[in-house]
């Protein structure tokens, strides 16, 4: 089976992360393989790619597209970076890229739960071995906590109208897949004219990231890249809506530990947001661990 995810920004990250022979990179979102082929082939001979990913299925299509390259894969949520270097017994690397969200190939499957456009279980989870399914959510959270969940994560407008909605239809029966939850959010928000976003797109997005505590992790995973990182080494980020985008930037913005490669995140051309939808809020930022400061105020590369 071929992965329908394309790679967003393949030779933007390539100019930013400079592979090189013998390289030991860290790809922690390995998804569909796409980045990580790209870098496998450019660390030979010598390199070593690990990739993480948190969900299993995303492990199995990859290991499709990195035959015979020099890669680990490894089923791990990248908040568990520094975990992974200590049982690899590897020291900080010299790259590590993070591509945040979902791959195509998770939201075109109707059992994983992602989608407003294909009615499934309401799911979501990336790991589908811990935590909990939205419909938990949807059951258990008290009205106001829905509100906030969705007008917090999903920025929505008419969040206090959908959540009352929800809490009123739950007592009638409980809401367990996509299909009720986008239809019950579609009759009480409506379709702004010449707007082609669905009205079930905010809510969705506000339940995934809950669902998978994406924020959370990626702000953990924010405060440990540096100890993960050689002085010098670089690290990619590419996020695709603007809580992400605040937390990279925010990181990214201390001179102390890095010295930032992108003072604006660089975005997808023209060209590629035409073949590549996915690529349109994508945002890129990168940036190098700084050589530590010697007492003598010298930056050295040790
Ligand atoms: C946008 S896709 C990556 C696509 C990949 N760069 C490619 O070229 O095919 C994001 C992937 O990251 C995984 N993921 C999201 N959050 C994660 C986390 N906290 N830890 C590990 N994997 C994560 C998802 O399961 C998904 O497979």
């Amino acid at each position: 089976m071929s992965p329908l995810h394309l790679a967003v920004m393949p030779d933007e990250v390539l100019r930013l992360l400079e592979p090189r022979p013998g390289q030991t990179i860290v790809d922690c979102t390995v998804g569909a393989g796409g980045h990580a082929r790209l870098l496998a082939e450019r660390i030979m001979p010598g390199g070593r790619l690990i990739g993480l990913d948190q969900d299993p299925a995303m492990l199995e299509l990859a290991r499709l597209r990195v035959p015979g390259l020099p890669v680990t894969l490894l089923h791990r949520n990248f908040e568990d970076l520094p975990s992974v270097l200590q049982e690899l017994q590897i020291g900080p690397v010299d790259a590590v890229l993070a591509d945040l969200g979902f791959c195509s190939d998770q939201l075109a499957d109707p059992g994983r739960g992602l989608s407003f456009q294909q009615d499934g279980p309401l799911d979501m989870r990336l790991d589908p071995t811990r935590g909990e399914p939205a419909s938990s959510l949807v059951r258990r959270l008290h009205e106001r906590d829905l509100a906030d969940l969705f007008h917090e994560y999903g920025e929505e407008r008419h969040s206090r109208r959908i959540a009352r909605k929800i809490v009123a239809a739950r007592q009638e029966a409980a809401i367990t897949t996509t299909g009720q939850l986008a239809d019950l959010v579609r009759s009480c928000v409506p379709r702004s004219r010449g707007h082609p976003i669905d009205p079930a797109t905010r809510v969705f997005q506000a339940l995934r990231i809950a669902v998978n505590d994406e924020l959370g992790a990626l702000e953990r995973f924010l405060v440990v890249l540096p100890e993960c990182v050689r002085p010098g080494g670089r690290a990619a980020v590419i996020s695709f809506h603007s809580l992400e985008d605040r937390l990279v930037k925010r990181a990214f913005r201390r001179p102390e530990i890095w010295q930032e490669l992108t003072r604006k995140p660089l975005t997808a051309s023209a060209d590629e947001a035409e073949w590549n939808p996915r690529a349109r809020s994508a945002k890129l930022r990168a940036a190098v661990n700084r050589p530590q400061i010697t007492d003598g105020g010298a930056e050295h590369d040790s």
